[in-house]
């Protein structure tokens, strides 16, 4: 009995982590790594470019960007755990030069310097997240976001199958 009452907290406290961030903008799901190099791949991210990953998770896109890319990138986390994680892989991994893990809030963060953008969060944060890209992003800066559309941005390129859809500030 004692045994299912710590598994069912163990689970509990498990769901709480992973989920707690859904009232921030999105909870916890790593984007899958194909996905991740097909972000990457359609925004056609070059080794001049800063990617921006909004909740970075465990850092994977950031990573990516800048093993595979050569970019440069940026990552913002609010789960402390998340943002711990992120930091200290991206330490062992030898890409911190190219990474930078910021902690908090993306919505209380300057991202005026990204050239991309990377989103794997939630439909209505999206769109709550319109007007702070549309101020704060340079003309021609990419945006790309996995599983969610804008409700009335013009698609620039998008993959079906994947749920990839890319977007160009003007
Ligand atoms: C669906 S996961 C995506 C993680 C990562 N981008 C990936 O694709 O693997 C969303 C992430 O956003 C983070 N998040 C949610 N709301 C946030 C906010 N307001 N500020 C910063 N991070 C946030 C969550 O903690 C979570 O790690």
């Amino acid at each position: 009995m004692e045994f299912l009452i710590i598994i069912g907290l163990i689970f509990i406290l498990y769901v709480a982590w992973k989920y707690w961030t859904l009232f921030m903008g999105a909870g916890y799901d790593p984007a899958p790594m194909d996905k991740v190099y097909k972000m990457l791949a359609i925004a056609n991210v070059k080794s001049s470019d800063v990617v921006y990953d909004l909740g970075c998770g465990d850092g994977r896109i950031l990573l990516t960007a800048a093993r595979k890319f050569g970019a440069r990138a940026v990552g913002i986390e609010i789960d402390p755990f998340r943002f711990l994680f992120a930091w200290f892989i991206t330490l062992l991994s030898g890409q911190s030069r190219k990474i930078r893990i910021r902690f908090g809030n993306f919505f209380k963060h300057n991202i005026t310097d990204a050239t991309v953008v990377i989103l794997f969060l939630y439909g209505p944060t999206n769109n709550r997240l319109k007007g702070k890209l549309s101020r704060e992003l340079k003309p021609g800066t990419r945006v790309v976001s996995y599983i969610w559309r804008f409700d009335d941005w013009e698609l620039v390129d998008f993959s079906p199958e994947d749920r990839i859809y890319l977007y160009t500030i003007s």
